[in-house]
């Protein structure tokens, strides 16, 4: 890990996952899991999604555990029902949380004072054009891209998809509620940019993350309470 995690309010801890690890520490990370949590991975498919959910789900528990600086089993991360990750610790007010991945990379916000919400997505799972306009871009949006030069729709597209998807996570809601009706800023980024997902609705702010490698993008929203950006610290594990 980079760095300490800082307990502050009006900060956001965001925390890169690298979810393939040697056996010996996915069976040492298994032993955290809830029985939940362990039901939830014995269902998956093949071995590698099991070790890497094993690897996201319990290096989420020992972020938690280092932010409210509880051990790892007093924190109940047992999600709500529409599947909008939690953290309920005696004692301490509830976190707000947000969760993606990717293939082999994880991506956690964790926030004590506004709802956040991340999105990763890789280039090359980009929708076909026409699946991208039916689920993900308004006709303004895909004209904005057709604008652009070939080589830059691409990340374009992939910019327009993890902010909105990120927003609708924050929401808690999920994509179930329409891409289309979500306006997200197209141009990459600076840092930090506020925006309106919904007209006449309240301003948020987008932050454009770095990823730990290429072909990815990635994106971290956050409701917006007043003029004042947030801290925002990146670590990774
Ligand atoms: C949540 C959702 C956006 C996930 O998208 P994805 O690109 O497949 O996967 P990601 O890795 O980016 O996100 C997965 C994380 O989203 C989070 N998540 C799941 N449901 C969520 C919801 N309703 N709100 C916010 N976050 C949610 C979980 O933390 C999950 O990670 P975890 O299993 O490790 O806890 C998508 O599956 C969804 O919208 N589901 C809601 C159900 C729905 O709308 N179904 C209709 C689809 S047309």
């Amino acid at each position: 890990m980079e760095s300490e995690l800082l307990e502050t309010n009006g900060s956001i801890d965001v925390v890169w996952l690298e979810l393939d690890q040697p056996a010996e520490i996915v069976d040492e990370l298994a032993r955290m899991l809830h029985p939940d949590e362990q039901r939830r991975v014995a269902r998956l498919a093949s071995p590698l999604e099991r070790s890497r959910a094993t690897v996201r789900l319990a290096r989420r528990r020992q972020v938690l555990s280092d932010i409210l600086s509880l051990p790892p089993e007093l924190i109940d991360t047992r999600p709500h029902s529409s599947g909008q990750p939690r953290c309920v610790a005696e004692s301490r007010e509830p976190l707000f949380i947000s969760a993606s991945h990717c293939e082999e990379v994880g991506l956690i916000a964790v926030a004590r004072d506004r709802t956040v919400g991340v999105d990763v997505e890789a280039t090359h799972e980009l929708p076909d054009p026409d699946q991208f306009a039916q689920w993900v871009a308004a006709v303004e949006e895909l004209h904005e891209i057709n604008e652009l030069e070939l080589g830059e729709r691409p990340s374009a597209c992939l910019r327009l998809w993890t902010r909105k998807e990120a927003y609708l996570k924050a929401t808690g809601r999920g994509i179930g509620e329409g891409m289309h009706q979500v306006r997200v800023p197209l141009e990459p980024g600076p840092w930090e940019l506020p925006f309106q997902p919904r007209p006449d609705g309240p301003d948020w702010l987008l932050f454009e993350l770095e990823t730990p490698r290429g072909g990815l993008n990635a994106s971290l929203v956050m409701a917006r309470h007043d003029s004042n950006v947030p801290r925002v610290t990146v670590t990774s594990r």
